[in-house]
């Protein structure tokens, strides 16, 4: 019920987290050329980076998530965008990947990272990576090393993991990647395709379900992660990593 809930809230929102098909175009100029690049989309939800991935680099993508819905629609966007043939939905937990060593060129993760975490997902994925193989992680953090107690506290019960960039980049080479480069998004990028759609559909499903305790409790969830946002958006934002495997 709580599961129905949320994803009710979620379904057909133009992205599943913060975002813009222009900053995924950006990483994606951001590494070396590689001719019809064989893609794995890591947590691809309805496939919104996963679409833009398709359209730019003429390869083909592994659009990998564990909620049916979301690549039920990434299935019909990509049948209607006639990419068939280039996109692959594969409901599959990011834990239980068995794809052989060396499949792909380019490891793609936005917004998706944090569910195994940051270094788990460096060093995990790498083996799926061909030799000089990319992988690009778009991930929220910290913009400021001093955060109020309020959203520290806040981010420490929802995500603890969630670190500066600072931190983040100090851990790249650990793992044996070479950092390509790496830029934070603004504000908007939250706002545009994200928090705004999620917002107006907080407020429809509010009367919807305006007799029923359980799903108010889910829905003012979401709503104090978006006030908490606009509180506190000069401290935490989201930043993209792009990384080549030595
Ligand atoms: C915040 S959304 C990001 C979706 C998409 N990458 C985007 O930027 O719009 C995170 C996605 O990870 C998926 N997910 C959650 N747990 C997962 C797991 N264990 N393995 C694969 N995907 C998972 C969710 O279903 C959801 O689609």
């Amino acid at each position: 019920m709580t599961n129905d809930i949320f994803f009710e809230m979620h379904q057909d929102l133009p992205r599943e987290g913060p975002g813009r098909d222009k900053y995924t175009r950006k990483a994606l100029e951001m590494l070396p050329v590689s001719d019809k690049p064989r893609i794995l989309d890591v947590g691809c939800g309805s496939g919104g980076p996963t679409l833009e991935l398709v359209r730019l680099s003429q390869g083909e993508i592994v659009g990998l998530d564990i909620h049916q819905p979301f690549l039920d629609r990434l299935t019909r966007k990509i049948e209607e965008a006639g990419l068939s043939d280039r996109v692959k939905a594969v409901n599959c937990s990011m834990f239980e990947m068995d794809f052989p060593d060396a499949s792909f060129d380019i490891i793609w993760a936005e917004c998706s990272i944090f569910i195994i975490g940051f270094e788990r997902g460096l060093k995990e994925w790498r083996r799926f990576l061909k030799p000089n193989g990319c992988l690009v992680v778009h991930e929220m953090t910290w913009l400021r090393p001093d955060p109020p107690q309020e959203i520290y506290d806040y981010w420490k019960e929802y995500y603890p993991g969630i670190r500066t960039v600072e931190e983040n980049l100090e851990q790249i080479p650990g793992y044996d990647y070479e950092l390509i480069g790496h830029f934070t998004l603004p504000e908007n990028a939250w706002w545009i395709e994200y928090y705004g759609p999620l917002e107006k559909r907080i407020q429809e499903l509010r009367l919807k379900y305006i007799d029923d305790p359980k799903a108010l409790v889910v829905l003012d969830k979401e709503q104090r992660e978006i006030d908490m946002f606009k509180k506190y958006h000069k401290w935490y934002g989201s930043a993209f990593f792009v990384m080549q495997k030595k």
